[in-house]
This record gives structure tokens, C-alpha cells and sequence, in this order.
């Protein structure tokens, strides 16, 4: 099949977009509220922007809390996912009020970060401290604005478990079994790393 997108749902029963675009990252973010209320929240519309500054991204299909957070204290923390933290991830992401804390819901303990005020998931083996560098809202390509908020932030500091460093002082990606989403309600569990010289 090759059709235009505006139609796709006229051919197939489902988008396949978030399908074809997999496996994605998952940034489980933490966040702070201006009441000190702190928020957890998977985010798979997720990746690296760029090395040099270390910006990464996400971005929010409506006004969530996780955003309201970021504007209001400019902050954020990137959680590594593993499998084992795969249902917690998956139960942060229930709508609950903004004066309700996902680590509470989660029964998910928390660690205090260095550099920003919001705290990290204290099991996750890496976590990326960042401050907002911009909020913006995405536009169609007439201009049209949407309900879709982009969220770019700078990595001001890095915590790694010392466990998930190899001798060789290298994060151990394979140890930490990193999940990500695919499309529907499919996940990909962490196959086997292999290495690839570049020509
Ligand atoms: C694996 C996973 C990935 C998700 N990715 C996104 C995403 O990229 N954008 C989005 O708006 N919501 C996404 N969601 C839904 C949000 O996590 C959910 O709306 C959550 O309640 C938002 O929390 P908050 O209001 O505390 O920010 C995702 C949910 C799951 C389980």
C-alpha cells in the first residue's frame, strides 16, 4: 500500500505510525511541582537531540503535568527503565491529580538528585539531570498550532549506578535490559548488544 497520510485510517484499522517508528526510548521523567509535589512520567515520544550540548527531548500530546512542571521549575531527570522496573514505569502512567505523587502511587522509592531539585527513581541505573532549555508547541505544516508540547532540555548532570559500570568504564547497556515502546500496546524487551565498526 502507499497512500497519503491524511487517509491512513480509511485503510488500515489502526495507525500504524508509532509501529513503524519502534522500537522508542522511553524517558520515564521526574519532575517537581511549584508545591514540592514530585511527578514520574513515561514519555515515549522521547530521544537524544544532540551530543555537544547534551540536549534531549520529549514531547507531551496535550498540557500534562510533567510540562507544567518543566516550565514552572525548569527542570527535569531522564529515568533509565529496566525490566524490572518495566510495571512501575507502566503504572506512572496513570492519570491521577497533580497534587498526587506517581512515586507514592508506585510505591517507588526516590533519590535526591545534585544538580536540579526534582528526584530520581532511586533503582534506575542512570538517570540525566537536565534543565529546560525551551517549551515549544508544535505546528502542522499550514502553521496550525497543535495540542502537542515539545520539551527540550540540557543534561546538567549524570548519575550511574557503579554496579552497571564495566571495568573498562563503560555504561553496561546490556546489564541494565533496557525496554522500549513500539506501536499498539507492544513493548520490545533489550536484545543482544553486538558491535558494528563504522567504515
Ligand atoms: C510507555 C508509555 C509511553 C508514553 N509516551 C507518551 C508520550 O510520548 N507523550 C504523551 O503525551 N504521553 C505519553 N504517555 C502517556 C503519559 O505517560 C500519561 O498521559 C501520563 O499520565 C502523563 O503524566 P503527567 O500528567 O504526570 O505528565 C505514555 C505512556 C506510556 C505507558
Amino acid at each position: 500500500m502507499h497512500v497519503a497520510m491524511s487517509s491512513i485510517r480509511d485503510q488500515l484499522p489502526f495507525d500504524p505510525f508509532k509501529a513503524i517508528i519502534s522500537p522508542r526510548p522511553i524517558g520515564w521523567i521526574s519532575t517537581i511541582s511549584s508545591d514540592g509535589i514530585p511527578n514520574l512520567a513515561p514519555y515515549s515520544f522521547f530521544n537524544a537531540l544532540s551530543s555537544d550540548p547534551h540536549l534531549i527531548g520529549f514531547s507531551s500530546a496535550g498540557w500534562k503535568d510533567t510540562v507544567s512542571n518543566c516550565e514552572s521549575s525548569g527542570e527535569f531527570v531522564f529515568n533509565v527503565v529496566t525490566d524490572e522496573l518495566l510495571t512501575s514505569m507502566n503504572r506512572s502512567s496513570s492519570a491521577i491529580p497533580a497534587e498526587e505523587s506517581e512515586f507514592d502511587l508506585c510505591g517507588l522509592a526516590m533519590s535526591d538528585s545534585q544538580f536540579v531539585s526534582p528526584p530520581r527513581v532511586a533503582r534506575t541505573p542512570a538517570a540525566l539531570e537536565c534543565r529546560v532549555v525551551e517549551i515549544k508547541q508544535l505546528a502542522d505544516i499550514e502553521g496550525k498550532l497543535s495540542q502537542t508540547w515539545l520539551t527540550i532540555g540540557q543534561v546538567v548532570g549524570l548519575y550511574i549506578d557503579p554496579d552497571f559500570i564495566t571495568s573498562d568504564g563503560r555504561f553496561d547497556t546490556a546489564k541494565a535490559k533496557i525496554p522500549s515502546r513500539c506501536g499498539y500496546m507492544d513493548y520490545m524487551a533489550a536484545g543482544s548488544l553486538f558491535e558494528l565498526d563504522r567504515p
